[in-house]
Parts: structure tokens; sequence; C-alpha cells
């Protein structure tokens, strides 16, 4: 089954040709990023407008690269939300006209759900269950145990910041550029993260919730403390910053998978499942158990490979429809 799926839930036009749910016939992105450099983060507005001229260049593309023609398409799959309503409104109605005028049916994917099956695309077998994920964005932070195919619980999530937004924000205000998540990662590499000690914020033995804005102040207090900052300083910053983020997430995952006991896979996903630091550390503490993450860095960010695959494995009863936008967090 060959499903043809769009994702515009921020600020990338993306468009995907998924067989059987796991074997990619082509990803495409267009990244708007180059747009968003010079503000620091997404104007809503732009991105939307962006989508506008690339959706049908990026769709003609994904069925050229996929060597497919509409009439091989079984399935649309649309990203209905959560994201910026501006920017996933041409992706639905996209999506919506596509499926009433070829007769092609379509199928709304929650986008925390497309990255739950990011982890799935390019295995040769399906991965087992139960899964513990941990599905970190710039736009959320969440645990999730699924104990199968739509069988979702989220054992925990952010109660302010996502991980990817503290990214986002702290290069921001060290002026390493945006996306913030490779910007420090990068500057990490060169930086000594025992130089400064930032708070984790654990917020009791059993708590599987995650917080970061007082992470990001601490960062703020602490560089408006040591004034002008020389590259190594950044530098030092950056890397212990990201040691505070990845020992949090790491070790939250890991108090989870003791509680939850039979766990047959670990699964990390989300933009800030790129980071190497965060794999390591996983790896590490993560012992006889299956821990995956998404096969190449272009399944961790925003794209839709990962929406066909979970539309392919949640499809239910296929139809043409019209589907709106819906910013819900039920997964
Ligand atoms: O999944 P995604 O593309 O979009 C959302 O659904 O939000 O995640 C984007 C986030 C950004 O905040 C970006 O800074 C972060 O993922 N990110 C990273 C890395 N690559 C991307 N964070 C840490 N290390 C990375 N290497
Ligand atoms: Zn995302």
């Amino acid at each position: 089954m060959k499903i043809l799926a769009i994702e515009t839930s921020c600020d990338d036009t993306a468009v995907a040709v998924v067989e059987d749910g796991r074997r990619v016939l082509c990803n495409v992105i267009s990244s708007q990023a180059y747009l968003h450099e010079k503000t620091g983060g997404v104007v809503p507005e732009v991105a939307a407008r962006e989508h506008l001229v690339t959706m049908l260049p990026v769709l003609d593309e994904a069925l050229a690269l996929a060597e497919c023609s509409w009439e091989d398409i079984d399935a649309i799959a649309v990203t209905r939300g959560p994201g910026l309503i501006s920017s996933l409104i041409v992706g639905t109605e996209t999506a919506s006209v596509i499926s009433y005028v070829k007769g092609i049916p379509l199928i709304p994917v929650q986008h925390i759900t497309g990255h739950l099956y990011s982890a799935w695309l390019g295995l040769e077998e399906e991965p087992r269950f139960p899964i513990l994920a941990l599905t970190v964005s710039g736009g959320h932070n969440e645990l999730v145990l699924m104990r199968g195919h739509g069988q979702f619980e989220v054992l925990g999530e952010t109660l302010d910041d996502a991980a990817g937004e503290a990214f986002d924000k702290v290069a921001r205000l060290l002026g390493l550029g945006y996306p913030g998540g490779p910007a420090i990662a990068k500057v990490a590499l060169n930086g000594d993260s025992s130089r400064f000690d930032l708070p984790r914020a654990w917020m009791g033995k059993e708590n599987l919730n995650f917080s970061f804005s007082g992470l990001k102040t601490s960062v703020r207090d602490l560089a408006a403390s040591l004034g002008e900052l020389d590259e190594q300083t950044k530098a030092d910053i950056a890397a212990s910053f990201q040691e505070a983020v990845c020992d949090v997430l790491s070790g939250k995952l890991l108090k989870a998978f003791t509680q939850v006991g039979e766990v047959a896979e670990v699964h990390l996903v989300g933009g800030v499942s790129a980071n190497l630091r965060l794999r390591e550390l996983v790896s590490e503490r993560m012992k006889n158990v299956v821990v995956r993450w998404p096969q190449q860095i272009s399944f961790c960010t925003d794209n839709a490979a990962m929406i066909g695959a979970a539309a392919y494995y949640l499809r239910g009863e296929l139809k043409v429809q019209n589907v709106v936008p819906d910013s819900g967090f039920d997964l």
C-alpha cells in the first residue's frame, strides 16, 4: 500500500511516499530555515506564505522521485495538528482537494503520533511492543508507552518549555543562530560540560514530567553575570546546557523504563533525538533492551515519511474526505 503524506505543521514543507508503513520511496523536505534565521524563530505568517509557494512543486518532486503517478497512490495522509494553524491549513486544504478531485482516501494524522512512528522507517522487521518512546522536539516533549497500534499512554510531558525550544532559546541568547539544536551541539564539541553546574528539574523521585524553563533562565542569568562572552565561554555554556538537558531526558527515560517494567524496546524520536550526546547517554543508561532512534537525521526532525508510516498503521476505514486542522494534543 502506497501512501503519499503531507506535513506542514511548522516551517518545513514536506511530502513523502511510503510503502507499507516502513519503505520510504521518497522523503522531500523544503526547509524554510533560511527565512527564519533573520528573526531567530518562526513567524507564522511568513511560514504559511512560504508553504503556499512550495507546496505544489514539492508534491511534483515527490511523485517524480518515487516514480509514481496519482494512479499508484492508495491513500493520502496529512498532519492535522498540533502546529501553527496557518501552516497546517495549507497541508490539509491541499490534501483534501486532491482527495476529492482524484477520489483518493485521506487519512488525518496527529503530528506527535507521526514522530512515534519515525523510528519504524526503513526497518526490515517491525519493532516489538510494548515500546517506551521519548519524543522530544521544539514544540513538544513526551514520554509515551506504546502498548500496540493506537494504544498510547502518555507517562510524562513538559510542564513548560520543550527541550528543543530550550535549545533554540539558549542558542539565540548566545548568538548561535537558528535552529538552535544543531548550533549548540556543534559549539558544545569544543566546550567543557563540567565548567558550569546548571540546574536539573527532577521534581521528585517518581516524577516523569519535564521542565526546562528554569534551566533556560539560569543560562540567561549566568550569561548576564559573565558580561562579554568569548568563544570558549560560549562553548562551555553550550556544553554545560546540553549536558543538563540530556542528563534529565535520559534520566527520566530510565526512570520510566524501571517503573513500567515490561518494555521490549526504547525509542528516542523527534528533532532533539538527532543530538549525539543524548543518544550516547541513552545508550549508556539503557542496558539489556533494544534502543532505537530514527535511521536518518531527516526522520528525526519534521518530515512527511513519519506521517505516512503512522497513517499506514492507524489507517482505520479508508474514505475520501475533507480534513481541517485540529490542534489537540491527544495522541
Ligand atoms: O521535530 P522537530 O523538527 O519539530 C517540532 O515538532 O518541534 O524538532 C525541532 C527541534 C528544534 O528545537 C531543534 O533545535 C531541535 O529539534 N534539534 C536539536 C538537534 N537537531 C534539531 N536539538 C538538539 N540537538 C540537535 N542535534
Ligand atoms: Zn515535530
